[in-house]
């Protein structure tokens, strides 16, 4: 137990250099993180070992008062000395370092797949990024941006470059059928990130509960526990299917008794995403009604995800819940210029709502990013002025874009069933998942650590073993949902040709090995 507590107290010691320690040392054993440690019971400090040279060593002294804590099980005399080693350039604080928020959320699974498919040959079709030129309007307007007006090297608006927040509130505004003030209805935010980061910051209090339907994008949850709100998951469920056929996203469904049993008079807000990252599910005009009136009924806010909202295929299409009756009122509308454009690295993202929420949502804002670069958003602008110019046309990029994603969907979709995968067809996005359930009854017992589900397993297996990187679907539920949905993987489809080229070799090779 006292080695315990000195591992824990090695984070404060450094702060202690040139203080009496001994009383300090009782107050460091809150300290819940573990740094490297070497306690030496009663022996003076020795040399370093080789490794450790560059390692502090430090003396305590104990009090009396901790003469109790016990090394190996036997007590302590007091005044005994601990050497504890720790790294002089560790900020270590007689003070809790970390803020309570951010307890439980710091492990992040694309850390961890990232970090894998990088020490391996793979064909990376895990990260949601296109890997092909963006439109040459989309590149001309940002070489503009960067070369033309100087003053755009300069601050421009705190809640949006102007030209940016009137033709969002212009382009919009005949979208969800709203009128919009580009000062008070538009906010410009560093991605959708930003915008769904301000969003929880801005709304969520202690307590709050915010309803999220899974599978969903995996920040919400944190972002909503980081804001001190509870969240509350619903869980879109697959219909059984015939045998042989192909599962699709639309048979993935809310149940409505469920739905609504999530709400309560804490709920404050409700996260929707449409087109749904990773199942690519439309949720269709009704499902989205059912929603509103659930929103409308318990006066709640619906933060909605459409950052995908060009990318619809087989002829579905893309509803705005903002655009439904009564529901502008009570909605922010989230939107991404990386996926618009196809240029994830600019991070320009938005915010769309009534100004009596969106006036808090600028109080977050200009109290942390303030301005965001000037440049990338009137190459956003301007991209959005041509489309405007070409709206519904066969020359927009709104019409071509998802035709051609629409193209790699069935490449991939048919390519993965050469192996026996069973896609599930997805109707937008970037992303399609696919069932491994086959693969969990043939080879169950895949290395890995014993709490970490099957897919996770697998995807590991698959990065080391078949050169290809897919995306773990667990990681898109709640703790006590991932049992349940531990058989999906998902890959991103907007991809080049020659990448899906470079996954069909993969793939070729798979199947010749399984014959
Ligand atoms: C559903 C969803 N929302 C938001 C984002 C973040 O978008 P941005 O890159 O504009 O911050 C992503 C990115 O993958 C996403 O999939």
């Amino acid at each position: 137990m006292f080695r315990n507590s000195a591992a824990k107290c090695v984070h404060l010691v450094g702060a202690l250099w040139g203080r009496k320690a001994g009383a300090s040392l009782t107050r460091c054993l809150h300290q819940t993180q573990v740094a490297e440690t070497n306690v030496k019971d009663l022996a003076p400090p020795p040399t370093s070992p080789p490794g450790l040279a560059n390692l502090q060593e430090w003396k305590v002294t104990q009090g009396p008062q901790s003469a109790a804590p016990v090394a190996d099980g036997r007590p302590r005399p007091a005044g005994v000395e601990i050497s504890v080693q720790c790294h002089p350039s560790q900020l270590i604080m007689t003070k809790r370092l970390q803020a309570q928020r951010l307890n439980g959320i710091d492990h992040n699974p694309w850390v961890e797949f990232v970090k894998l498919a990088s020490e391996h040959d793979v064909v990376n079709l895990g990260q949601g990024f296109p890997d092909f030129a963006p439109p040459d309007f989309a590149m001309e307007a940002f070489q503009r941006a960067v070369s033309g007006d100087f003053m755009l090297n300069q601050y421009t608006k705190a809640f949006g470059y102007p030209p940016l927040t009137e033709i969002l509130a212009s382009f919009f505004a005949k979208l969800l059928g709203e009128e919009m003030d580009p000062d008070k209805n538009v906010l410009v935010t560093v991605g959708a990130y930003g915008a769904l980061f301000t969003a929880f910051q801005a709304l969520v209090d202690d307590g709050d509960e915010v309803i999220i339907i899974e599978p969903a994008f995996d920040c919400y949850e944190p972002m909503t526990l980081m804001a001190g709100g509870r969240p509350v998951f619903v869980s879109l469920k697959p219909s059984p299917i015939q045998d042989g056929e192909l599962d699709s996203s639309s048979n993935w469904k809310l149940d409505p008794t469920e739905l609504a049993s999530k709400f309560t008079s804490r709920t404050k807000a409700l996260v929707l995403n449409t087109p749904n990252n990773p199942l690519g599910k439309v949720f269709s005009r009704e499902e989205l009604e059912l929603v509103a009136s659930l929103c409308q009924q318990h006066d709640v806010v619906c933060i909605t995800d459409e950052v995908y909202q060009w990318l619809v295929y087989d002829g579905h299409q893309h509803v705005s819940i903002a655009s439904l009756p009564g529901m502008w009122e009570r909605t922010l509308t989230i939107g991404s210029a990386g996926k618009t454009f196809s240029v994830t690295g600019w991070k320009v993202g938005w915010v769309l709502g009534p100004d009596n929420i969106l006036k808090h949502l600028r109080t977050v804002h200009q109290n942390s990013v303030f301005h965001c670069p000037t440049q990338g958003q009137a190459a956003v602008a301007w991209s959005f002025e041509r489309e405007q110019l070409y709206f519904g046309q066969p020359s927009s990029y709104f019409v071509q874009f998802p035709q051609a994603m629409q193209r790699s969907r069935d490449h991939m979709i048919h390519s993965l069933q050469s192996v026996g995968l069973k896609p599930v067809i997805p109707h937008g996005s970037y992303f399609l998942i696919t069932d491994i359930s086959d693969f969990k009854r043939t080879m169950p017992d895949l290395p890995g650590t014993a709490d970490e589900p099957y897919d996770s397993r697998f995807v590991k297996w698959m990065i080391k073993n078949k050169g290809l990187v897919a995306i773990p679907v667990s990681i898109f539920y709640s703790k006590p949902h991932r049992k349940h949905f531990d058989h999906y993987i998902r890959f991103c489809f907007v991809k080049d040709e020659s990448t899906l080229h470079a996954m069909d070799e993969k793939l070729q090779k798979w199947k010749a090995e399984l014959k």
